[in-house]
């Protein structure tokens, strides 16, 4: 049952947020962020859309399997096969939650679904139903919402609540509603439907008019108890509602609220940075809660007032979202165990193995660096541990650029199945040349969607992180590399990604090397 004056959280960072643009994560790194989803104990984790890909259907099959404190969720369209599929993932979960989904608005049915509104009513009857005979959560979710008629929603909503959904959920999917409308919405469907205390009401916001928190927030006003959102509001387009900002302002402004939530905010901070490191999408300085100058003071007017009484500029404190400066500096001389207690500290869950190989990696980096920040052990976990795949087919042996001011050149030498390859190439830079070594040696040419280059601490000796995105007949994988050479860390980045690619393929029985052959002319040896 659930409980009036809480708000339950809903994370969908591993299916919403994996929409956004550019996002690819693989089940190692998936069932890291499930993990620490958990241990901030979210109320639900939706893992997944099993109908959408076999990667899909096994990740949440494998987080079903591992996460026993909370509830995992299953995303279905109302078709027979997708529940069916969704439930079969789900089937070892402690807590499953089955989430069916149906749009609403005149526009979709019209032309999405080209279906009347009682064929809609009647498919969302038949959707839950089956759903609700295989698993004993449901939740329904009427997409597009906002611009969905209202007598229409509350009709659906009842005929979902007779059929056996527990929550409502009522999505902006498009992030077109005002709080003020939205508070309305809300309230006259709570009002309408009349449901049990035994059923919940849910909003699921999006962000493309900057708008996803103070709706989600305006609907928990209006009586709503369950929040769907992502960690650092990744999603598509402008993102969905940010968790962070609405348990904080629940938080910070318990007098306007009133609510209580489960959620572990300490643990804001770095779950944030785990998502934003593995997805390769980067949390900008400025964000709420979670930015990197989220409690910085530089003007000297704040400075002086935060010394004087931190409340006359601070609302929130920065340790109760889990930003807590490391009291020790990690160096050459330091030992396992203090390098296991900070990785903890910094939110991550490894097992012995882990915890060695990257004990291993950071002594190599101790050898070239004097201490090692937070952002550098990050770093290294992020290559070292989330990005390996079991069997990769290429490694990095060595590798040699001459940069010049025009073109640059680069000789690469990788080893595979044992045995090595070198070849040479000109680009436009170092990486570029690099990247036209390693096609040439690869024999397939696969596009480059994305790169991305940043340094983990700031200092000039600190580590460098890449992440790129490639895609080869239909096929997408995203690498990630660290160094305190960002010229290493890019190849390594680019080897990770065409593995994770071969990887991707050999699962799908897809043929990587069809298509475009690598052009012979461009050797510069
Ligand atoms: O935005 C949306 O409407 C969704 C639904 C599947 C809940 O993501
Ligand atoms: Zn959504």
């Amino acid at each position: 049952m659930f409980e009036p004056d809480r708000v339950y959280f809903f994370d969908t960072t591993l299916r919403d947020g994996e929409q956004a643009a550019g996002v690819n994560l693989n089940m190692t790194e998936k069932l890291q962020i499930a993990k620490q989803l958990a241990k901030m104990r979210v109320d639900v984790i939706e893992a997944g859309f099993p109908a959408a890909s076999p990667g899909d259907f096994s990740c949440v099959q494998a987080i079903s399997r591992e996460i026993k404190s909370c509830a995992v969720a299953g995303l279905a369209r109302t078709r027979e096969g997708d529940i069916r599929a969704a439930a079969q993932a789900l089937a070892q979960a402690e807590l499953p939650r089955l989430h069916v989904f149906l749009a609403t608005s005149p526009i979709h049915m019209e032309y999405k679904l080209k279906m009347t509104p009682s064929e809609v009513l009647a498919e969302a009857k038949a959707g839950v139903s089956l759903a609700r005979s295989l698993i004993s959560e449901v939740e329904f979710s009427a997409e597009d919402a906002s611009r969905s008629d209202l007598d229409f929603l509350i009709k659906i909503f009842k005929a979902a609540v007779d059929a056996g959904a527990v929550v409502i959920n009522i999505p902006d999917t498009v992030g077109y509603a005002m709080p003020d409308e939205f508070y309305k919405l809300c309230k006259e469907i709570i009002e309408g439907v009349g449901a049990p205390p035994s059923v919940i009401f849910s909003v699921h916001t999006h962000n493309d008019l900057g708008l996803a928190t103070a709706n989600a927030l305006a609907a928990v006003k209006a009586g709503v108890r369950q929040v769907e959102g992502t960690l650092n509001g990744m999603g598509e387009r402008g993102g969905n509602a940010a968790i962070e900002e609405v348990v904080m302002s629940l938080k910070t402004r318990s007098d306007f609220f009133d609510l209580k939530t489960n959620l572990d905010t300490k643990r804001l901070y770095p779950v944030s940075r785990l998502i934003s490191r593995l997805s390769g999408v980067v949390v900008p300085p400025n964000k709420a809660v979670v930015g990197a100058n989220a409690f910085a003071h530089e003007a000297g007017v704040h400075q002086h007032g935060v010394m004087a009484n931190r409340l006359t500029y601070e609302i929130m404190r920065a340790e109760d979202v889990g930003l807590t400066p490391a009291v020790m500096v990690l160096g050459k001389h330091s030992g396992s165990h203090a390098f296991k207690e900070r990785i903890e500290q910094l939110g991550y869950n490894l097992d012995e193995i882990q915890v060695a190989n990257a004990f291993a990696s950071f002594k190599k980096l101790c050898d070239v660096k004097k201490d090692a920040t937070d952002g550098d052990i990050e770093a290294i976990l992020t290559e070292e541990i989330f990005s390996v795949i079991p069997e990769f087919r290429y490694e990095l042996k060595d590798y040699s650029v001459q940069v010049g001011d025009g073109l640059s050149t680069a000789s690469v030498a990788l080893t595979c199945d044992g045995k090595e390859i070198r070849d040479a190439a000109t680009g436009n830079g170092p990486v570029d040349a690099a990247y036209s070594a390693i096609r040439r040696i690869i024999k397939i040419e696969p596009e480059l969607l994305s790169f991305k280059i940043m340094a983990a601490s700031e200092r000039s000796n600190a580590v460098g992180e890449a992440t790129v995105i490639i895609s080869k007949n239909g096929l997408k994988a995203q690498g990630h590399g660290a160094s305190t050479d960002v010229i290493k860390a890019s190849i390594r980045a680019y080897i990770n990604a065409v593995n994770r690619l071969y990887s991707t393929a050999a699962v799908k029985e897809i043929k990587l090397n069809s298509g475009p052959k690598p052009p012979e002319d461009s050797a510069a040896a």
